[in-house]
């Protein structure tokens, strides 16, 4: 089966000579030069942007350590790369430390305490089309900055303020844009202007062009005011004041009380075991550590157990234990201060293979024929992530979002930023799909300070007490197939990381009952053999985009940064 798979791909000459040409320092035309693939012998970081990368990698070498590197690039992001960088967002820190102590940061936004289960439907009961996705009633509490703010209090070594200062910079001197960030920009424009009352920085008369220069006045002074004040500023001083400002002008239910309250949380890491090695990643309210763990569990049963076959039966059997995955999914996660969520079950190993009844190897079980296990006694895609390793050892692997691109597409008037709209990554009515598609039931209903259930997955795979892989990705609903199919490429499949990241993603998420492939990366052989097995093949836009980092036995380390993005790589 493992020869296999690589052979079929190994055929697919064309993407080679495109991973080939990632791998160029940079692009004809593009205002900075972009890594794809670093080597170094003890430090790495890798990031969406080159700028955010580089930060990273000044702060390492200042003597400080992967946590420091870590919150001086979240900041980065969110000047850099506006549409998922953000102190407007939350996100998921997952940190092994060089004693090999782990811990899993929760800094997932919540519902405001204004918010209730059916705010986004009419007096009918319908959905209000777009309103948990665009404006200001689509926006949960924030969590970055207390994130940030309690990783540095419990790792950091530098000073907080000097972790900022790199961002304040960026923000207050302007970046240039990248062909990538100002096609985005322009593709949002009308919708980002319509979204907000007054002039923001985000958009100008004219079309953006590549090497334009953005300058985020207002985000400047707030990033520098959070420097000088910490997180208080944010949630109870100045920037909170513009924040709930901001909300109540269009209609939006953020009150300082919400602001106030908001605390991240540190929560007890998930930990399985695959292929001889610790996986290690985040619990709930993200799903993706418990559903990344079910498909790992379920897979090793039928690496061990059975010849699986071709590539295309590699890719069939995944897609079939996906659909059983984000079943459970939609059923039992939800934030776990809310719901029991029944974890022990559903990482349990009989319960897997329960659930790996009824498959077959030469056909599909649709959908509709799917429901989530039976548990006794009792659910854009514009997603960042980083990941970086320090010359100690310390491992930090990081994912974070203001959900779609450019989130609510709210600017706070006054201070500059995004705010999230994560309000749709609740189950806004019982089996109606969210944007990625997604379906929850109660669970994952909303309710006043309750986080809404994430996909995001951020990872670490450690080998022998060392890591061996800091791994994660943007893509809603599609991060935890994307991380997946990561982990069986390198660790099982033994490709190189850089090739592991370049290859065509496949994802299966049970409803819809539809194998999203990457456009045009697939050998219409292999999709046809998929048809013929009685999947639905759909080629779509790019699934993921990894940011990883990859350390042999012998202690040299590879970070690859996804050739479908200004991603980018660097050693130290
Ligand atoms: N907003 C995407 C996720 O958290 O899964």
């Amino acid at each position: 089966m493992i020869k296999s798979f690589i052979l079929k791909y190994i055929t697919l000459i064309i993407i080679i000579f495109l991973w080939q040409g990632c791998r160029q320092q940079a692009t004809v035309g593009e205002p900075y030069a972009i890594q794809k693939v670093a080597r170094s012998s003890q430090a790495m970081v890798v990031t969406a942007h080159p700028l955010a990368t580089e930060i990273g990698v000044e702060i390492l070498e200042r003597g400080g350590n992967a946590v420091d590197a870590a919150v001086a690039v979240q900041f980065a992001l969110a000047v850099v790369y506006p549409i998922a960088g953000n102190i407007g967002g939350g996100g998921f820190m997952l940190i092994r430390d060089t004693s090999g102590e782990t811990s899993a940061l929760d800094f997932r936004e919540k519902a405001p305490m204004a918010a209730y289960r059916d705010l986004y439907l009419d007096s009918m009961g319908q959905v209000v089309e777009g309103m948990s996705i665009t404006g200001h009633l689509s926006v949960g509490v924030p969590g970055a900055v207390d994130g940030m703010w309690k990783a540095h209090q419990r790792y950091g070594r530098l000073p907080w303020n000097e972790l900022l200062a790199p961002a304040v910079a960026l923000a207050s001197e302007g970046i240039l844009l990248t062909s990538q960030e100002a096609a985005e920009l322009n593709a949002e424009r009308e919708v980002i202007r319509t979204v907000n009352a007054g002039p923001v920085p985000f958009i100008q008369d004219i079309p953006w062009r590549t090497g334009d220069r953005l300058v985020q006045t207002e985000l400047g002074a707030t990033l520098q005011r959070i420097a000088d004040a910490g997180r208080d500023e944010f949630y109870l001083g100045e920037t909170a004041r513009l924040l709930v400002r901001e909300s109540e002008r269009g209609g939006g239910i953020l009150t300082m009380d919400d602001l106030a309250a908001y605390e991240a949380h540190w929560r007890e890491p998930l930990i399985g075991r695959f292929h001889g090695m610790e996986v290690i990643s985040m619990p709930p309210p993200s799903s993706g550590g418990v559903a990344l763990l079910q498909l790992l569990k379920a897979t090793e049963h039928y690496l061990i157990d059975r010849d699986a076959g071709t590539c295309v039966q590699t890719v069939h059997l995944m897609t079939e234990l996906e659909r059983r995955v984000y079943a459970d999914r939609a059923k039992y996660l939800g934030d776990p201060d809310f719901v029991d969520v029944p974890m022990q079950i559903l990482l349990d190993s009989q319960y897997i293979i329960d659930r790996l009844r009824g498959i077959r190897l030469d056909t599909v079980t649709p959908s509709s024929e799917i429901q989530a296990g039976l548990i006794p006694g009792y659910e854009s895609d514009q997603t960042t992530h980083f990941s970086i390793l320090d010359a100690d050892g310390m491992a930090v692997s990081t994912t974070t979002t203001l959900n779609l691109a450019y989130g609510s597409k709210v600017v706070v008037e006054g201070a500059g930023f995004f705010l999230n709209n994560e309000m749709d990554d609740f189950s806004i009515k019982p089996g109606v799909p969210n944007y990625f598609g997604l379906i929850g039931y109660a669970a994952n209903a909303i309710e006043p300070g309750k986080r809404m259930l994430s996909s995001m997955t951020p990872t670490i795979v450690v080998d022998h007490e060392k890591p061996r892989l800091i791994v994660g990705s943007p893509g809603g609903s599609k991060i935890i197939t994307t991380v997946y199919q990561i982990i069986l490429q390198t660790l099982v499949f033994g490709q190189d990381l850089p090739d592991a990241v370049a290859m065509p993603r496949y994802h299966h998420q049970w409803r819809p009952d539809t194998l999203f492939v990457e456009n045009g990366r697939v050998h219409p052989d292999t999709l046809e053999q998929l048809r013929h097995m009685g999947h639905r093949v759909v080629e779509r836009t790019p699934i993921g985009r990894v940011d990883a980092i990859w350390i042999d036995d012998n202690g040299s380390v590879t970070g690859a940064a996804d050739p479908r993005g200004d991603d980018s790589a660097k050693g130290h």
